[in-house]
């Protein structure tokens, strides 16, 4: 048997369609409900709609329900991944008191989040409830787990996997050095405060030097990881190949996590239009090739995904196209829809 989960969603007059499920009363201005919620729209319904001015009405849209095991298994991630924020916010608040990390108190965050990195998947990560104040501490797991992804997608040994996830972890540790008033402003900072901001590279740095259980690459990936391709980046201000591996692949991962995520100042932007400004950037921030890669498999998670599109429209995605991967072609109704040609269209959010 198969379940499903509705859900009402706005559409625009000019994209309804005789078969579709009225979601709310519709009311004309003399004698109130003329056409009650779930009644399902023939084409005389909709010109009555329009004629009446209505510039969108609510439809019913059935998603389908996962199957118990789906749901199960999303439970469980986004209870771990709500415990591992927790201990990702006590290690920000341990170093902020003590001034210093214990190797111990991140050995077995890493471990968790090369699991997460294997259990969850990009989808999964945009998805999880994310608050705007818990930014710091999500962002760091999000992007510790998506940097053990890339491993994947680099064909990294799991000694370099771990590591890349661990530079990922604490890219950001630095930032328990920046006062609060800095770090969660919800305006833009003055330029003393950005420099001081910028700092977060250095401090982060000189916390994890002495510790020997880290490895060299790990540090040189924290202190890099803002570092730009074109050398106009912080602290090092170094370009190109001299940046080291870590810091160029945390600077994607880190970039598209911030973009997607809701900050205090900004709501968050889909994927797809994050993946549209990865491909219209001009090497200058990334690294090409790793920006390629980068390309090449994070839209194919969202395959079969279904999407709202800017005009109202609801589809679903059905072909990621390698050369526009910011455009998929998105199946509606019968039709298929190439958003690499019909370029007014755009996804404007995943459900
Ligand atoms: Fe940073």
């Amino acid at each position: 048997m198969t379940s499903s989960k509705v859900r009402s969603i706005k559409v625009k007059t000019e994209n309804l369609k005789p078969g579709m499920k009225v979601a709310r009363d519709i009311e004309n201005d003399t004698d109130g409900i003329f056409i009650p919620a779930r009644t399902i729209l023939k084409e005389d319904h909709i010109s009555r709609i329009k004629e009446l001015g209505h510039k969108y009405i609510y439809v019913i849209f059935k998603k389908e329900e996962p199957s118990k095991e789906e749901a199960a298994r999303k439970k469980k991630l986004e209870k771990e991944y709500k415990e591992n924020t927790a201990r990702v916010k006590n290690l920000f608040n341990k170093v902020k008191k003590d001034k210093k990390i214990e190797y111990n108190e991140i050995k077995d965050l890493v471990v968790e989040a090369n699991r997460l990195g294997t259990e969850m998947d990009i989808l999964d990560l945009v998805n999880m409830l994310r608050t705007a104040d818990e930014y710091t501490y999500t962002h760091s797991l999000n992007v510790s787990i998506m940097a053990n992804m890339f491993a994947d997608w680099l064909d990294f040994d799991n000694k370099n996997q771990i590591s890349l996830t661990l530079t990922g972890l604490l890219h950001d540790i630095g930032k328990a050095r920046i006062p609060d008033e800095i770090l969660n402003k919800p305006g833009s900072l003055s330029d003393e405060e950005f420099e001081e901001m910028k700092k977060h590279t250095i401090y982060g740095y000189q916390m994890i030097t002495d510790i020997k259980e880290i490895p060299p690459e790990i540090k040189m990936g924290v202190i890099t990881h803002h570092e730009h391709f074109n050398g106009d980046g912080y602290p090092l201000k170094i370009k190109s190949k001299k940046i080291p591996l870590f810091g160029r692949i945390i600077a994607i991962v880190d970039a598209f996590d911030a973009i997607t995520a809701n900050r205090v100042y900004k709501a968050k932007s889909s994927p797809f239009q994050a993946i549209e400004i990865f491909v219209e950037e001009e090497t200058t921030h990334f690294d090409p090739g790793l920006k390629q890669v980068f390309l090449e498999h994070l839209p194919n998670y969202f395959i079969k995904e279904n999407v709202i599109l800017n005009d109202g429209r609801i589809g679903e995605i059905v072909f990621i196209n390698p050369i526009r991967p910011e455009s998929p072609i998105v199946k509606v109704s019968d039709q298929y829809i190439d958003l690499a040609k019909e370029t007014e269209i755009k996804i404007k959010e995943l459900f």
